[in-house]
């Protein structure tokens, strides 16, 4: 019989994950019903959000939520067929039976990677763009601040912010990813928020204070950047990541919101459907045109997929963090 390899979570993790939250357990996969499609993982996607999703008493015992691109192995539905790529919801394995209805269709671009078609044009790309276009009404010659800017969203955010002619600081956890985002992603100046708190060096790197906050964290870094905003400026809230590992710092400054008449909102990549056009025109454009690079930390097997999600809290990835499931170059 078929069997899928798949991550299990064994219990409530506490903080940061650990190994041991986790087990990867072989099972057999049943023959296909009518309507289904057998799933072959080539990329799972390992995301912060999984944090939350982990955290909660019906996920112990259950496959790890997640997403990915797979190819399909065999078929049962009407229009899918053998070979075809798709995105699924399907959680962390590396096989799976999957009703077709929760499927989207992907047709590979062959002159760009697969992660960057899929992260840096999909939702991560979007996030970062409609973040700042949309939520952030960002302009030229606007102060920017990004938070996780060595990460997915944030070396895009920060890319994006220089491409349309703002001064940008970006803030990483070690000096040497606080220097990448200087050197690689073209940012004016970088933070170390490991090194030094993050309210000094970010009133010392932002001199004429903040037009616009593209907040992935959260926490001490939305408290050090209150008091710096200038009047009417926006906060453009993609994440918090500081507070998903159970931890919730607080933060102070809020009433700096009413003396600098600060414009705060979340958003979701799913919000900007009236910038879709302009998103693929431009960063096509930009990524074809080598102006705007996509960055990835890829790990091979199922078998680290746990050890992926925890280092979106130790700080290990640069750019997106996936596990490759197949040979296929991506
Ligand atoms: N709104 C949406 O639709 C949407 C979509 C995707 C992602 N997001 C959010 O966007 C943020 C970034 O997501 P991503 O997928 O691009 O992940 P990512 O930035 O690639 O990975 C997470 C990064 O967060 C940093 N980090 C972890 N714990 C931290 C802490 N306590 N304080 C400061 N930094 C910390 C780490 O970098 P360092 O080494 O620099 O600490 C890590 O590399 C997350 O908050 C996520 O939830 C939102």
């Amino acid at each position: 019989m078929e069997t899928t390899k798949e991550v299990r979570l064994l219990r409530r993790p506490t903080g940061i994950p650990n190994p041991s939250d986790f087990e990867i357990r072989e099972s057999p996969l049943p023959p296909l019903d009518d309507g289904e499609v057998r799933l072959r993982s080539i990329l799972l996607s390992v995301d912060p959000y999984l944090r939350p999703l982990i955290g909660k008493a019906e996920a112990i015992g259950q496959i790890v939520p997640g997403s990915g691109l797979a190819q399909i192995e065999e078929s049962r539905a009407k229009g899918f067929r053998e070979g075809d790529l798709v995105r699924h919801f399907g959680g962390l394995r590396d096989k799976m039976n999957m009703p077709v209805a929760g499927l989207t269709r992907f047709s590979r671009r062959p002159e760009l990677s697969l992660t960057t078609q899929l992260h840096a044009l999909g939702g991560i790309g979007l996030c970062a763009y409609g973040g700042l276009i949309g939520t952030g009404q960002l302009k030229a010659g606007h102060q920017v601040f990004v938070s996780a800017a060595a990460g997915a969203v944030g070396s895009l955010a920060v890319q994006i912010a220089k491409l349309k002619g703002c001064y940008v600081v970006g803030s990483a956890s070690t000096p040497e990813k606080s220097d990448w985002i200087v050197r690689e992603l073209g940012a004016d100046r970088s933070i170390s928020y490991r090194s030094q708190p993050v309210a000094e060096s970010l009133k010392a790197a932002m001199p004429k204070g903040i037009d616009l906050y593209f907040d992935n964290v959260g926490g001490d870094h939305l408290d050090a950047a209150l008091p710096l905003m200038n009047q009417f400026g926006r906060i453009a809230v993609c994440g918090m990541i500081s507070s998903y590992a159970d931890d919730k710092p607080g933060v102070k400054n809020l009433a700096e919101i009413i003396y600098r008449r600060v414009n705060i909102q979340g958003f979701g990549f799913t919000d900007f459907d009236e910038l879709q056009v302009p998103f693929e025109r431009e960063m096509s454009q930009w990524i074809t045109s080598g102006q705007l690079k996509f960055f990835d930390t890829v790990l091979g097997g199922i078998e680290r997929a746990p050890e992926a999600l925890i280092g979106l809290f130790t700080g290990r990835n640069i750019g997106k963090m996936l596990i490759q499931v197949s040979n296929e170059t991506v």
